[in-house]
């Protein structure tokens, strides 16, 4: 089992599609570990990005990023960095394909609604930016003995 680190960007909370995201996940049989609203400060999201600090749009990113609140979530399944990868698309709305979740509803690649980690050495270091270890959560998922 492998395990990665998702979160909803403010626009995705403020459009709604919470739950249209969440769901493309459930449906897979991917297990939720963790999930959380909250209110990213400026710091966190700083230490999120800061592989990009010095880029032009860094700055922007941040102040997006930092706008309203966001869902956070760990997200457990076999090769599940790769998958959530796919289900949401590429980083860039206009490459990303039809049926993936940036395909659908984003437009562009500051406000791609979602980010999810790209390696297992990310998710390690992003999950620890927004979770304690007492708030993941382990249970038996039923669909994951049937998918
Ligand atoms: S890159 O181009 O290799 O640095 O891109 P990547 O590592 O995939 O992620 C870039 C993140 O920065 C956000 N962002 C932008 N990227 C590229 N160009 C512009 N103009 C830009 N504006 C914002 C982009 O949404 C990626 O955010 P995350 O949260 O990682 O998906």
């Amino acid at each position: 089992m492998e395990r990665t680190f998702v979160f909803l960007k403010p626009n995705a909370v403020r459009r709604g599609l919470i739950g249209e995201i969440i769901k493309r996940f459930e449906q897979r049989g991917i297990k939720i570990i963790a999930l959380k609203m909250m209110w990213l400060t400026e710091e966190q999201a700083e230490r999120l990005y800061e592989m990009h600090k010095g880029k032009s749009f860094y700055e922007e990113l941040v102040e997006f990023v930092t706008s309203g609140p966001v869902v956070a979530m760990i997200l457990e399944a076999p090769r599940v960095i790769e998958m959530v990868r796919h289900i949401i698309g590429n980083t860039d709305p206009l490459k990303a394909e039809a049926g993936t979740v940036r395909g659908e509803f984003a437009l562009t690649i500051t406000k791609n609604l979602i980010h999810a980690s790209d390696s297992k050495e990310n998710f390690e270091r992003e999950s620890r930016i927004f979770f304690e270890d007492t708030e993941k959560v382990d249970y038996y998922l039923d669909v994951q003995d049937d998918i």
